[in-house]
């Protein structure tokens, strides 16, 4: 069994959290990057959030992938699935497995900022898939995709689970662009993204009733206490998530309960938060075909399906590189005629 992690976490991404941090809260409207939620503990919690009962996205994109991983297989022969995000990878394992069956795969490689997931992870999959090559890259998606491999074969870049919502609009845009250039010619990009539905359904997968999501947020303060010697109280801050329907994604924010002054020691620096003051954890945008022919667009993208439930819930798309634009014949026709 070959299993290979290497890790592109250092020094250099205690800089970056640091800077985020910083950055995040001396703007006028505090807030933190999403990706800070996922240490081991978070990304524990985030398991537990995908069995609840009010949070249908994964249960939904798993029975879309449990429907269609054998025309999947059969569309891409795909030799390889690059999981950006992969977290347990409990879903894609059925796209693994009809690949496997198809004879076509080869190899799987992984991406997340969680390194215990990305080691015990791959070391089932291994176990699970016989022959099968594991590549595990413990990094950002953001920032070092330049360190995947060349391809095995034809690919599929995969990222579930909605993650694709975490971004704003135009980052969004400018990270689609760069996993095309991941794709080849004959690659897939396999892209979970929440559809916009009732607010109500939406914010009760946010907001469920037994705490797992708040304590999830709440987690963002505990890693910024841990890395950067911050003394934030977790606990004085009350969990938040409701639909902003003008730009159609959920926002979670922590509320301060009281008047707070926050010390981040690492970076020598005081926070005020004013009683009630939020601060904004993470964004997750919810999508129209039509918003996401729109970004594919931008990004040089095109649909080959959108893959939903019966209850249009959620989506998987399945998108390739688009055919690049020709040098406009109507001009050369034209210049041609003077
Ligand atoms: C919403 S979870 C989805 C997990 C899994 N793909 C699923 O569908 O259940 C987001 C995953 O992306 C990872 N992640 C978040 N931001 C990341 C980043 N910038 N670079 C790499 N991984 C990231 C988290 O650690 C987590 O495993």
């Amino acid at each position: 069994m070959t299993v290979t992690v290497r890790s592109y976490l250092g020094a250099e991404d205690e800089t970056s959290l640091g800077d985020d941090v910083l950055d995040g809260l001396t703007r006028p409207f505090k807030e933190l990057p999403p990706k800070y939620f996922y240490d081991e503990a978070g990304a524990a919690l985030f398991d537990r959030i995908c069995e609840l009962p009010e949070y249908y996205p994964t249960r939904v994109e798993r029975a879309i992938l449990a429907e269609r991983a054998g025309e999947l297989a059969a569309l891409t022969g795909a030799a390889e699935v690059v999981e950006l995000g992969s977290g347990t990878a409990a879903k894609s394992r059925l796209l693994l497995s009809s690949l496997a069956d198809a004879g076509t795969l080869r190899r799987y490689v992984s991406v997340d900022v969680t390194e215990g997931m990305i080691r015990s992870t791959g070391a089932s999959l291994a176990e699970e898939y016989p022959g099968l090559e594991v590549h595990g890259i413990v990094g950002d998606f953001e920032r070092h995709l330049g360190h995947l491999p060349a391809p095995a074969g034809t690919r599929i870049v995969a990222l579930l689970g909605g993650t694709i919502g975490n971004f704003t609009p135009g980052s969004r845009r400018r990270f689609l662009r760069g996993i095309g250039q991941l794709l080849g010619p004959d690659g897939v990009l396999l892209l979970g993204v929440d559809l916009v539905k009732d607010p109500a359904r939406i914010e009760a997968a946010y907001d469920d009733a037994a705490g797992v999501t708040a304590a999830f947020n709440r987690n963002v303060l505990r890693v910024v206490n841990r890395e950067l010697g911050a003394d934030f109280e977790p606990d004085g801050f009350d969990h938040v998530a409701f639909f902003d329907r003008e730009h159609e994604w959920i926002e979670m924010r922590l509320r301060a309960q009281r008047r707070m002054t926050v010390t981040v020691a690492g970076l020598g620096l005081t926070v005020e938060f004013a009683k009630r003051e939020e601060l904004r954890t993470e964004i997750s945008a919810k999508f129209t075909p039509e918003r996401l022919a729109a970004d594919f667009a931008a990004a040089r993208l095109e649909t080959v399906e959108l893959m939903t439930d019966s209850d249009a819930l959620f989506g998987l798309a399945v998108a390739r590189q688009s055919a690049p634009r020709r040098f406009r014949p109507a001009r050369r026709r034209a210049l041609a005629a003077v």
